[in-house]
């Protein structure tokens, strides 16, 4: 029986469990094994994989993966394909679909994400091989005299079309546009930007007939920009948040999902936790953290075969750190 889009996009939400966002391109898949010293071999990027994918107890934290092309095709080191070990484990496994970013026409300091050429017949074949869902990312910079209205629209457009051509072929669309930690703005300046950047991306949506129930949401959290002298504190960052979740997103969506977006691997979890506590909205909230899940464990496992229990648990452990947050009972480290 095929499932509807919305009980998928329910399982991916329920029992306070995340996504892992282990979607990583090539390249930066690269970046992420040169802080250990390791090549960017395929072989060394399927271990990557691997480490998270099995280890012990995952289910219990993970209810989503983002693949990357690459790795929906590779095999765990025993033999099992990665997809049959997720779906043993009850792990629905999701495919990136985006083909990257590209300076904007006109506004080359911003981003616009490509992909859409041939993404109807990807989409099928992805189905076939047991994605239910999929992401596309869309990046938006804050800085001086951007995002520009385009940039925010164009984007909106194109994750539109994705969302609208996923959801015709029973896949759910996880929809993320970015905003940037990068810069030297403030809490104000990022909410201001994210409120109006999830507005002309629902208004998109809804335009294009994308079903808002069976879609959900991957943002950024609303935080100062990285450079930015005044640092929120996870109540602010919780409260601006929510607040602009509360006059952006139609209460349609059922979940909402997080990017760590270049917080440590324990603000994520701090931040995560705060905004847990003052959710009033309709929508479930949750994470989909790449390097907040993967980089302590990445920093334990540095390639080397007997240190994977070790990494492992790490892994597990901001895992059971992140599922508690989820509830807002995260009691520290
Ligand atoms: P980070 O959690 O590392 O920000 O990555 C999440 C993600 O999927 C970005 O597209």
């Amino acid at each position: 029986m095929t499932e509807s889009l919305q009980t998928i996009a329910q399982q991916l939400l329920a029992d306070h469990k995340g996504l892992l966002a282990a979607d990583e391109s090539e390249t930066t898949a690269g970046k992420r094994l040169a802080t250990i010293g390791l090549e960017n071999t395929v072989e060394n990027r399927r271990q990557y994989r691997n480490l998270f994918f099995t280890a012990p107890g995952i289910e219990q934290g993970i209810s989503g993966i983002i693949l990357h092309h690459e790795t929906m095709g590779q095999s765990a080191s025993d033999g099992t394909p990665f997809v049959q070990v997720l779906q043993s484990k009850g792990i629905i496994p999701g495919i990136k679909v985006d083909g990257g970013v590209e300076p904007l026409e006109g506004s080359p300091e911003e981003k616009m994400t490509i992909g859409l050429h041939g993404l109807d017949a990807r989409l099928a074949d992805y189905y076939t091989r047991g994605a239910r869902f999929a992401k596309w990312r869309a990046v938006i910079t804050i800085g001086q005299n951007i995002p520009t209205d385009n940039c925010l629209l164009e984007n909106a457009k194109a994750l539109a079309e994705y969302a609208f051509l996923c959801q015709k072929k029973g896949i759910v669309p996880v929809v993320e546009p970015e905003v940037l930690i990068d810069g030297s703005h403030d809490l104000d300046m990022s909410e201001v930007v994210t409120t109006k950047t999830l507005r002309v991306l629902f208004q998109e949506l809804t335009t294009r007939g994308v079903d808002l129930t069976g879609v959900i949401l991957k943002s950024s959290m609303v935080i100062s920009g990285n450079q930015c002298p005044t640092q929120a504190t996870p109540e602010e960052i919780a409260e601006a948040t929510i607040r602009c979740f509360t006059n952006a997103v139609p209460k349609e969506v059922p979940g909402i999902v997080f990017i760590s977006g270049g917080q440590s691997a324990m603000q994520a979890t701090v931040s995560l936790n705060a905004i847990a506590k003052v959710n009033t909205g309709p929508w479930t909230i949750s994470f989909s953290y790449a390097r907040a899940l993967q980089g302590p464990a990445l920093e334990i496992w540095k390639g080397k075969t007997e240190n994977i229990p070790a990494a492992q648990a790490e892994f597990i452990k901001r895992l059971q750190q992140n599922v508690a947050a989820n509830q807002g009972k995260y009691l520290g480290e």
